[in-house]
């Protein structure tokens, strides 16, 4: 699914940055990977290359047979509405519309019917436990259920990669829990590839194999 081969990342800005400096990883179709490391250390800017989001300076990158390094900004789009759905720590949904209204949203822009949409949004937020609050609005709705909406809009368009940027990070243990066994099932059910950054060492265990980076680099790949 994932093919990185001596990627780097320089940002050339007031201070030029070296975020990664010769990646070469690559992550199969269906794997679950947590990937760890200090602050700073380019987990973030992995996210953003293999998502499509941002281009390597150097190196070849590889995302579901598809060559990122080498699309236009359009093409990239593309890609990310068909391929990545993206979940992040501070959950960012639409404060002005409702949790059905927020995952209904990737389909409205991939041009699906609106009757079709909201079919499929409502049973997504039925999968992840949420049937009874579809009409909420996101200030309405506690963290875990907001990061249940925000992981129902992930999940609604069917894309095969799903990436979560720290998406316990703002939970309690226990909601946090939730939030990786609904992850987990996920993958074990559809077959999702998840790759996940985490600080929390017991997020990291869920899944079945650890990167961590530090200083750009890789420095250690095990399998639990
Ligand atoms: N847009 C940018 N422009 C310039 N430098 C950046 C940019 N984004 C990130 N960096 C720098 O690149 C390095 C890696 O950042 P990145 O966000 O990938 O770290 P991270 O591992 O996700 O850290 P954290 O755990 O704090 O989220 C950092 O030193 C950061 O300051
Ligand atoms: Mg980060």
């Amino acid at each position: 699914m994932l093919q990185l081969k001596d990627v780097r990342k320089v940002y050339e800005g007031k201070a030029r940055v070296v975020a990664l400096d010769g990646v070469t990883l690559s992550i199969g179709a269906g794997e679950m990977v947590a990937v760890m490391g200090p602050s700073g250390s380019g987990k973030s800017t992995l996210l953003n290359l293999v998502g499509g989001l941002d281009v390597p300076t150097a190196g070849a990158l590889l995302v579901a047979g598809e060559d990122l390094a080498r699309k236009s900004e359009e093409e990239r789009s593309l890609f990310r509405r068909t391929h990545v759905s993206y979940v992040f720590q501070a959950y960012h949904l639409m404060p002005t519309l409702s949790a059905a209204q927020n995952v209904e949203l990737p389909l409205h822009l991939a041009g699906r019917p609106e009757g079709e949409a909201r079919e499929r949004a409502l049973k997504t937020l039925g999968e992840v436990g949420l049937s009874g609050r579809t009409t909420h609005l996101p200030d309405e709705l506690s963290g875990g259920e907001r990061q249940r909406v925000a992981i129902a809009r992930a999940l609604v368009t069917g894309a095969p990669l799903l990436l979560a940027d720290e998406p316990t990070g703002n939970l309690d243990t226990a909601k946090g829990e939730e939030i990786l066994q609904l992850l987990k099932s996920i993958h074990e059910a559809r077959g999702t590839t998840i790759v996940m950054v985490t600080h929390d060492q017991h997020a990291a265990a869920a899944c079945e194999r650890v990167v961590k980076f530090r200083d750009g680099r890789v420095v250690e790949d095990s399998r639990g």
